[in-house]
């Protein structure tokens, strides 16, 4: 049994939805859906009839994308009403949500000589709040000096925040919601598993391309939530650059597909979908040789930085077997 993850889906993409139902069944593993599975209502519908089937449980957390207000109707759901429609969609087909308890993954006991004991699942809704800018930018100033590079998220004109004040308010009390909830899972020293579709922290930004996008990709407030709780691995998506990184120790995996352009159709999607639990054996070696040192490694496709992932995975095996 193995806990799976991937985000990004972007079923409004014809490829990735032909992708997804050519997906093979695994019914004894759990999947985490990390955000991002389209546009509509219909979208989100259309991926979990495909991927309920095929898997032993799902996990859903919204991304941007999800709670946009494009809905083919003359009154396309707003803000919370879009995220609790969207929940709701998920309960028909028994797939958890921030919503939910957390659930726990029941582990992996005989899995080809690897194991996992159980372990808390969080599923997360935090958003953004436009921390994710230099000290000298203003919060007011934010959106326009991102627009001063001709950067703009389409969230501004397409994720209504309402009844939230802005997308800053609902933003604030997610965070907290959580923080609740996260110190009430973990009091007794259990481990969690965190999913949220925003990246938890500013400095797993590390591509040049996302320069001033940074504003739309999560809040410092999440900055210390890897240490403060007793955290397994954080799993995120919406930057579409896939890889693992560590800080302090603990395992970052952006599971991201992407749209049709960023992912390599002759490997398909199977190749995407990251192993989260039982923990990988190359990274486990990978973590340990660089212990004390924050690294990031990315997915096949991303050739240079994969060579220096496989040259330094080889590496410990080479020290391994000496
Ligand atoms: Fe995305
Ligand atoms: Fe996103």
């Amino acid at each position: 049994m193995k806990l799976l993850a991937l985000s990004d889906l972007h079923v409004g993409s014809a490829i990735n939805m032909r992708a997804l139902k050519g997906l093979s069944p695994r019914p004894e593993d759990w999947l985490i859906l990390a955000g991002d599975v389209g546009e509509t209502v219909q979208h989100l519908r259309t991926a979990l009839e495909l991927l309920t089937p095929k898997f032993a449980q799902v996990i859903w957390v919204p991304g941007n994308h999800d709670l946009w207000s494009i809905d083919p109707s003359d009154r396309p759901l707003r803000g919370e009403d879009k995220y609790r429609r969207l929940v709701e969609i998920c309960r028909e087909f028994g797939v958890f949500t921030p919503e939910d308890p957390y659930p726990v993954w029941p582990g992996s006991l005989d899995n080809g000589g690897e194991n996992h004991p159980p372990v808390v699942i969080a599923p997360l809704f935090l958003l953004y709040d436009y921390s994710f800018r230099p000290d000298d930018v203003a919060g007011e100033d934010a959106v326009s000096w991102a627009g001063a590079e001709g950067i703009r998220c389409g969230d501004e004109d397409l994720l209504d925040s309402v009844p939230h004040k802005s997308r800053q308010d609902w933003c604030s009390l997610r965070v907290q919601l959580a923080e609740q909830r996260l110190e009430a899972a973990t009091a007794n020293g259990e481990r969690v598993i965190m999913v949220n579709h925003w990246p938890l922290r500013e400095d797993l930004l590390t591509a040049r391309k996302i320069e001033r996008f940074s504003l739309w990709c999560g809040t410092k407030q999440t900055e210390d939530w890897h240490q403060r709780f007793n955290v397994e691995a954080v799993i995120y998506g919406h930057l579409h650059l896939p890889g693992t990184q560590f800080r302090d120790g603990v395992r970052f995996e952006e599971v991201s597909l992407g749209y049709p352009t960023e992912w390599d159709g002759a490997l398909g999607i199977e190749a995407r979908m990251r192993q989260i639990l039982p923990v990988p054996v190359e990274q486990t070696r990978f973590a340990a040789h660089l212990e004390g040192a924050d690294t990031a490694f990315s997915d096949e496709q991303r050739g240079p930085v994969a060579d220096e992932r496989r040259e330094a995975v080889e590496a410990v095996e080479h020290e391994t077997a000496e």
